[in-house]
């Protein structure tokens, strides 16, 4: 089930705009009018599409299901529709894609989710409700008419979420300004068991925070995060500006630790291939992501304003992220004083000490209490230099361990 077993992700933007490879908001963003645009059809060829070898890499790095944009704000639709002519089936490549996804997902054991686009800067009755990405809106000759729109909707629904399998997730993107329940149940009737975000109709079930991390502890619905290899597009661009790993690996700790779901995305250029760059960053990313895995499945957020590390809880373990806070190699865990069975670097998986002693910055005032707290020693800070390091404590007795740490009183002033 999403969201239990299933928490890492890819996001794959792929469509008409990965022909120019500037921004899959081209259309809107360059001014460029609506017959112009929609020539690209006649372009779309993607010869080296291989849905095998994207399933390939989304399983080496960890991740559990994709989300796929069946049809992002242009309007084109990356499937075989009866509802309009601007779809795959009238490029050259003449193939349903999304059957190629959605059968190599079932092939390969990788859940699916589908993005839709609720702004359509191409069908002539979508609306424009006036608000950001919408303002493409209308073009000449264009009927806008919102009741005649969403049983376009609807009518598109029936084949996504009719012809192509289990689909696990619906992502609508951009609110529409007028709210309607009804079309949540209408999707819902065609999936049962579909999880839907809040960026439809109506709230759904799962929040999706872009691009940022929200401040604050445990997320308190359904949460998946979304954010991109790189930094100023989701679909191709030829140039891209990449985030660092570390930042995509800090990035991903910070969600997963607070309970959400990670959603890294690819654009994959016009030819179908995922540009070396991002497969490159995807396994690096993905490949520091399995060793520390564990540390988010079904794992409990805890916190203690004294512990300068993010923490999580799992069975007999409490794991310690660090990010960006291991700046020596010993850390002490005030007020926590029991001593564990082992620790274990999860990135690497070597065992390191730990034990609780009276350290000298635990020191308050002459004749006072010499308190001993845990700490443990020989963290590699200076071998995972690349990596957000992720360390496993083993407890006798974790439930002892969580009461100390959910008792966030904080001690007294240290003299340092
Ligand atoms: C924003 C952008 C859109 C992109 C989406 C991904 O809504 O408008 O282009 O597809 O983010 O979450």
């Amino acid at each position: 089930m999403l969201f239990q077993d299933e928490r890492f992700g890819m996001f794959i933007h792929w469509g008409l705009y990965s022909i120019h490879g500037w921004h899959e908001q081209e259309q809107w963003r360059k001014n460029i009018a609506k017959e112009e645009y929609e020539t690209l059809v006649k372009q779309f060829d993607p010869k080296e599409f291989c849905i095998d070898e994207w399933l390939e890499l989304v399983k080496e790095a960890g991740m559990e299901y994709i989300c796929f944009t069946t049809k992002h704000h242009d309007g084109f639709c990356m499937w075989d529709t009866k509802y309009t002519e601007y779809n795959i089936m009238n490029t050259p490549y003449h193939k349903d894609i999304l059957r190629e996804v959605a059968d190599g997902c079932a092939r390969h054991g990788i859940k699916l989710a589908l993005y839709y686009s609720c702004p359509d800067w191409h069908y002539k009755h979508s609306v424009n409700f006036g608000g950001d990405h919408q303002l493409a809106r209308p073009n000449p000759g264009d009927e806008p008419n919102e009741e005649l729109y969403k049983e376009y909707i609807r009518n598109q629904m029936t084949e996504l979420l009719g012809n192509y399998g289990k689909i696990d997730a619906l992502f609508w993107d951009i609110p529409p300004y007028n709210r309607d329940e009804s079309m949540n149940a209408f999707v819902r009737g065609l999936q049962p068991g579909i999880l839907i975000n809040n960026r439809g109709y109506s709230e759904g079930d799962y929040s999706t925070p872009e691009r940022s991390v929200p401040s604050g502890s445990c997320f308190t619905r359904l949460t998946e995060a979304c954010q991109s290899v790189s930094a100023a597009s989701w679909g191709y661009r030829a140039d891209d500006d990449y985030y660092s790993n570390l930042f995509l690996m800090q990035s991903i700790d910070n969600i997963m630790c607070r309970g959400g779901n990670y959603l890294l995305n690819v654009g994959p250029d016009a030819l179908g291939r995922i540009p070396k760059e991002s497969a490159e960053k995807i396994r690096t990313v993905g490949n520091w992501y399995r060793k520390v895995r564990e540390s988010y499945q079904k794992a409990e957020w805890i916190h203690h304003p004294d512990i300068p590390c993010r923490m999580t809880v799992r069975d007999r373990y409490l794991y310690l992220h660090f990010d960006g806070v291991a700046v020596s190699s010993g850390f002490s865990l005030r007020p926590l004083n029991l001593v564990p069975r082992s620790a274990i670097v999860l990135n690497t998986g070597e065992e390191i000490a730990a034990k609780v002693e009276y350290l000298p910055y635990n020191f308050t005032a002459p004749g006072a209490p010499m308190p001993e707290y845990l700490h443990i020693n020989r963290i590699p800070v200076d071998e995972l230099t690349k990596e957000l390091i992720v360390l496993r404590l083993e407890f006798e007795d974790v439930e002892s361990v969580k009461a100390i740490l959910n008792n966030n009183v904080r001690g007294g002033d240290l003299l340092l």
